[in-house]
């Protein structure tokens, strides 16, 4: 595994791989890596020539500085982690790698799928995810990139991106990876105090409760017995509980077989934000 910092380097190292016609796997990351990351990682490996990994943490996508602060840094722990995986390369650039001073910022529209629920709660998140993802694909030029369900807003915009700027490459959706208890595996989730962390369990089952109860309740049902459960415990706060149609990430008011529909949902537990989402389909 090579480890680069400037854009540089591993443009030369990947385009010799390139004119060799391998394809390329990408995965997109802030480090922290958990068993998450590692999930999407496997897949690229299982599924392309050369792999490459990015480890940063992008200022432009916090909207909220203390969050970008704190956010976790293990860069030690995630190599061993990505040389395990058999990674080959992973670019780990400073900040002034990506954004160098003065360089007009690069704005995109994604319409409605910016504007609710994360995008409507963070300000400029995804105008941030975009840009760095837009210059990371550009760097990498990847046949296929891995992102989680996880994040599913965060994976329609990346495919509106791609569709619309990068239609050579394939984005490859990949499931969410849990902790034993439910809760959604989380870069964030090492900042939770010990009680705080047993009491966030509460989001994913919840979830799962929605889930089984969707065709026995309304969607307005729905939505007070998500705020009554999680509200219930003095260490969470709903932020946000949706139930949107999985392409259009519009909110549904009543049930339809023939939609793919999804329950998403924001929770500050503690002072970290924490987000899941599920499936009602199936
Ligand atoms: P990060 O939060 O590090 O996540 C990197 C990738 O791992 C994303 O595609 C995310 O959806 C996926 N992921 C995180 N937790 C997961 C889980 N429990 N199961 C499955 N996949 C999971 O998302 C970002 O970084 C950034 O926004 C990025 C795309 C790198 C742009 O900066």
């Amino acid at each position: 595994m090579k480890a680069f910092s400037t854009i540089k380097e591993l443009k030369a190292e990947i385009g010799r791989f390139k004119t060799l016609n391998k394809s390329i796997g990408f995965v997109p990351t802030m480090g922290a890596l958990h068993k998450g990351h590692v999930s999407l990682v496997e897949k690229a490996k299982a599924e392309t020539d050369i792999l490459v990994v990015s480890i940063f943490v992008n200022p432009a996508q916090f909207n909220d500085k203390s969050d970008l602060l704190k956010y976790p840094r293990t860069p030690e722990k995630d190599l061993q982690m990505l040389q395990a995986a058999g990674v080959d390369f992973v670019f780990m650039p400073d900040a002034s790698e990506i954004y160098p001073k003065g360089e007009a910022e690069e704005k995109f529209d994604f319409g409605n799928l910016e504007k609710v629920m994360e995008g409507a709660h963070r300000a400029g998140h995804f105008q941030g995810v975009a840009r760095v993802v837009a210059k990371l694909f550009r760097i990498v030029t990847p046949s296929r990139a891995y992102f989680g369900e996880k994040d599913f807003q965060q994976l329609a915009i990346i495919k509106m991106l791609a569709e619309n700027f990068f239609p050579e490459i394939e984005i490859m959706p990949c499931h969410t990876v849990r902790e034993e208890d439910g809760l959604a595996m989380s870069s964030r989730n090492i900042l939770l105090s010990s009680q705080t962390r047993s009491e966030a369990a509460l989001i994913s089952k919840t979830l799962f409760q929605v889930k089984d109860s969707n065709n026995s309740l309304s969607v307005a049902e729905l939505k007070q017995l998500v705020e009554e459960k999680i509200n219930s415990s003095r260490f969470l706060k709903l932020e946000y509980f949706e139930i949107a149609d999985e392409n259009t990430l519009r909110p549904v008011s009543e049930f339809s077989n023939s939609k793919e529909t999804r329950a998403f949902i924001a929770v500050k537990a503690g002072a970290i934000r924490l987000i899941d989402n599920i499936s009602l389909n199936s």
